[in-house]
């Protein structure tokens, strides 16, 4: 990983004199949070969270030195930039609760699945900005992946703004609003699909021998170098594939089991289930 974080620590300039509150600051928000001061992106005198309990609230202000608290309406009036990351059904509750504190000038940038950028502008009774955003947790290591959509009433100064903001912690894609449960279904799962995949080639280097730690190591490494190859290269996956595979090798014989096994399907089958299931989130 150490490549893909160290391209990721290239320190932006700190965004100066602009408030930020990440409301639900749970295992993604905390992740931004953190990433946030990290990056020297934010002061921690610019940055204000919540959370649902008030002993959860007093431990964080403690261990990221950020104002936490549990009063959403509070935090939301002196922030400028409001990022979402509640539950996808909490997300009405909580913009109705912020109302008062929402502007025209101010930014609401939701990353909770499934909720529509139309939802929250419709909530929040205003013309504003809203962006909606899918991350994913590999962030917490500089290499996460996110696609950003925008909202009726995004300026192009703002979308550059959240781009900024997920770019700390990974790359970004801008896309159109109705492929953001395919982005959740593909990237925003994906890691744990990708984990799955790496436990079971672990696994295979026992089974043929290897111990598990070095097998791991290996399985992991694998996965991250063939990534690093499809983005650095810009080849075809299918090119970079040939090029390991060597007439009448051995690579071929383990292809063949892969394609026996459905591999390929497997994968196109969960992605589209759970896309399915994110179009589905926000109804809790
Ligand atoms: N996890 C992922 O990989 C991932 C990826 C992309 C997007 N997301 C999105 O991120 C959102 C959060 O997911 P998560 O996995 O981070 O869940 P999580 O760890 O449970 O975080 C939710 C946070 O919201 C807080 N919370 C609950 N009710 C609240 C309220 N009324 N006001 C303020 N804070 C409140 C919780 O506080 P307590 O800690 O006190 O309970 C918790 O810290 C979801 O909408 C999800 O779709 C998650």
């Amino acid at each position: 990983m150490t490549d893909i974080a160290v391209e990721a620590n290239t320190i932006p300039a700190q965004i100066p004199n602009l408030h930020v509150a990440v409301l639900g600051a749970g295992k993604m928000g905390g992740i931004l949070l953190q990433a946030f001061l990290k990056q020297n992106l934010f002061g921690a005198e610019q940055i204000h969270g919540t959370v649902a309990h008030a002993e959860r609230a007093i431990a964080l202000s403690t261990q990221w030195g950020v104002d936490v608290s549990t009063d959403n309406l509070e935090q939301a009036r002196q922030a400028d930039l409001i990022l979402v990351g509640v539950k996808p059904f909490q997300v009405p509750d909580l913009i109705a609760e912020i109302k008062p504190a929402l502007t025209p000038q101010k930014t609401i940038v939701s990353f909770a699945a499934s909720v529509k950028t139309r939802s929250i502008e419709d909530a929040a009774g205003i013309e504003m900005a809203v962006i909606r955003a899918m991350p994913n947790t590999p962030s917490a290591l500089g290499a996460g992946a996110a696609g950003l959509c925008r909202g009726r009433f995004v300026s192009a100064a703002q979308m550059e703004l959240a781009q900024r903001i997920f770019e700390t912690v990974g790359r970004t894609v801008t896309v159109d609003e109705k492929h953001m449960d395919a982005v959740t279904g593909l990237s925003a799962s994906g890691p744990a699909y990708i984990y799955i995949v790496i436990e079971a080639l672990a696994e295979a280097g026992v089974k043929v021998g290897l111990p598990r730690d070095t097998a791991t190591q290996l399985a992991a490494q694998t996965v991250f170098g063939a990534a690093k190859m499809v983005l650095e290269t810009g080849y075809h996956p299918a090119l970079l594939k040939d090029a390991v595979t060597t007439p009448a090798g051995c690579t071929i014989d383990g292809i063949l089991e892969l394609e026996e096994g459905g591999l390929r399907v497997t994968l196109i089958k969960a992605v589209m289930r759970a896309t399915e299931r994110a179009k589905q989130l926000a109804a809790g």
